[in-house]
């Protein structure tokens, strides 16, 4: 590995701890004004502190984020859909690796269908892209994004991340499921995890408990952090367990302590 990938991929997951908290706000490059991230500097400013690397479109870094915050960007690669579509898997590069360069980005990230109508298209999107990326040493994080025929698995997830790493991903993101270690011990580079729809507080971080127990090298987590009622504390929270091996109960006690004294 070139130092300028391990320097890259050095700022993504954190060398001391070797683990990371990446917030997730890139939803908007297919759902359009989400929930939460209606206006996304309000919600991203006081958020940022707390996140170890910022996962979003480049719409969303051009207008949401303040250049001199030194965050390190995994910048959304892949898309050409929207939720109104009939399916979502037909996605394409929507970036050139030029322009990520010129945004300073640490990785880049692109979902692949496995399974989907446009499983071929997207592999050979990831595979394009990793080729671009080793060149100008750059991070690639691939997603393994779910259609809605396919079940979220170990047997599935596995297949989709052992894949994705396979074609050279530097990081997987897949979901949590039953058996999870499976996914982990036959995924040859690092898996991070995505949170999934809003659930409550107290169960999302026993999720990111659960993931990091079982061998996640950490989270990439949107919904349940900024749809929380209280943002903050939740990512504090969820940095507890990932960076300091906090059980779920104190975790959840550091987040209802700091909401409290957010509302005095
Ligand atoms: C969509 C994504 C999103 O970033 C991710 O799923 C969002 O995280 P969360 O599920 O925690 O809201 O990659 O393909």
């Amino acid at each position: 590995m070139d130092w300028g990938l391990k320097n890259r991929l050095s700022r993504i997951i954190n060398p001391k701890t070797g683990k990371v908290v990446m917030l997730a706000v890139d939803h908007g490059y297919f759902l359009g004004p989400t929930s939460g991230l209606e206006d996304l500097k309000k919600t991203l400013d006081p958020l940022i502190p707390y996140a170890d690397t910022l996962m979003l479109t480049r719409g969303a870094l051009r207008t949401a984020v303040n250049p001199d915050f030194n965050i390190p960007i995994m910048l959304r690669m892949s898309g050409g859909n929207s939720i109104v579509a009939d399916d979502l898997s037909n996605e394409g590069i929507t970036v050139s690796m030029e322009d990520a360069i010129r945004l300073n980005v640490s990785g880049v990230a692109l979902s692949v269908y496995v399974g989907s109508e446009y499983q071929h298209q997207t592999l050979l999107n990831l595979a394009k892209l990793i080729d671009e990326a080793n060149r100008c040493g750059i991070v690639v994080l691939a997603v393994t994004a779910v259609g809605k025929e396919m079940t979220r698995d170990a047997r599935y997830l596995s297949l989709a991340c052992r894949i994705a790493a396979e074609l050279g991903a530097h990081i997987v993101k897949t979901y949590y499921c039953d058996e999870f270690e499976k996914v982990v011990n036959t995924c040859p580079v690092p898996v991070v995890i995505a949170g999934g729809k809003k659930i409550e507080e107290k169960d999302a971080l026993k999720l990111a408990h659960d993931a990091i127990s079982r061998g996640a090298t950490g989270v990439d987590m949107g919904r349940n952090i900024f749809q929380s009622d209280a943002p903050v504390p939740m990512i504090k929270a969820v940095r507890q367990i990932v960076h300091k091996k906090a059980s779920v109960d104190e975790a959840f006690e550091l987040y209802n302590s700091l909401k409290k004294k957010r509302k005095k």
